[in-house]
């Protein structure tokens, strides 16, 4: 509610065409922090999956303004400020940064950030255009065919990719035909984690459960007990593969500082 009622304040204020300050584009007449644009567009090519915004802003009033937080839209955006509080002394300037994950999304869409300051809140703009692909459009099928049925990647067209390579091998060689074809695409869903940066505690029974059993999601049980494809000695030559590869982080980050 509070953000509608800011854009709305915004919004009246450009119709009414209250004069926008250095031409930057829609700027609230009253808020000393300048930036170089309120609105940054990015057409995106097909093999990003990501892209940062740097926004410029510049104290051009006669007291110092704190920027306290920059709030993004969504989990899919990661702002960083030079310092939280950042004081900004009348005529300083600096950077904003935000880097927007857009891995599955397609099509125009715009991403807000939240600059919540001493001046008032203000807000920026991030329009995105990724291009609809093929390869796009099959990833979006194929997620929908896991979600009603997790083990289907394992079947049919989906083994061309999802077992043919993986047959056979135990090990390092497994773990890339197996497992990096989601975990390290950078093309992959949101909801398929990273497996180097877990931020929890890992061991060889936790590895093993997860690739006999699979997830809640879209992560399919291995086990051929379980209708995977995988031996009992393939699973642990993984299990031995995996506890070096990743091993259990010395510190856990707080959540907050993930
Ligand atoms: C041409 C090879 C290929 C085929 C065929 C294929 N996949 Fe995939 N799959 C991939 C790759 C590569 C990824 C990693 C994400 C990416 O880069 O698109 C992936 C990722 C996934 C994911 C993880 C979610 C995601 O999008 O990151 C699921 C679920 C999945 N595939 C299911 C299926 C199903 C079900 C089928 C059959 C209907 C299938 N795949 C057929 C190559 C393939
Ligand atoms: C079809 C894509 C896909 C493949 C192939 C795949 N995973 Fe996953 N994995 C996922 C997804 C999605 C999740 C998220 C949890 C869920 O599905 O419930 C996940 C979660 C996990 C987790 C749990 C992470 C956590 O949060 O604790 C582990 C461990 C894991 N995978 C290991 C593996 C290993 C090892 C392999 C290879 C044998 C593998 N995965 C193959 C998609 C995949």
């Amino acid at each position: 509610m509070r953000r509608f009622v800011i854009q709305l304040a915004m919004t009246l204020s450009f119709l009414l065409g209250v004069p926008s300050a250095f031409g930057a584009g829609r700027q609230t007449s009253a808020n000393p922090l300048v930036w170089d644009a309120m609105t940054k567009k990015y057409s995106a090519t097909e093999t990003e999956a990501k892209h940062e915004f740097i926004f410029t802003v510049k104290n051009s009033g006669n007291n110092e303004v704190i920027i306290r937080a920059v709030q993004p839209s969504c989990g899919c955006t990661i702002a960083k400020l030079p310092k939280t509080p950042w004081p900004l002394q009348p005529g300083e300037s600096g950077d904003v940064s935000a880097v927007v994950n857009f891995d599955e999304k397609t099509g125009t869409f715009t991403k807000l950030l939240t600059v919540v300051s001493t001046a008032g809140n203000q807000i920026l703009n991030m329009e995105l255009s990724v291009p609809v692909t093929e390869a796009s459009m099959n990833r979006a099928k194929n997620r929908e065919t896991s979600i009603t049925n997790r083990q289907a990647v394992f079947q049919q067209d989906c083994a061309k990719c999802h077992v043919q390579p993986a047959i056979g091998k135990t090990g390092e060689d497994l773990y890339k035909a197996a497992c990096a074809i989601c975990h390290e695409s950078p093309h992959r869903a949101s909801m398929v984690p990273a497996l180097n940066d877990l931020n929890k505690k890992t061991y060889p029974t936790y590895w093993k459960y997860w690739m006999v059993n699979g997830g809640h999601h879209l992560m399919p049980a291995f086990a051929k007990t379980k209708g995977g494809f995988l031996t009992d000695e393939q699973i642990d030559s993984l299990v031995t593969y995996l506890d070096k590869k990743f091993p259990s982080p010395s510190v856990i980050k707080p959540f907050s500082e993930k």
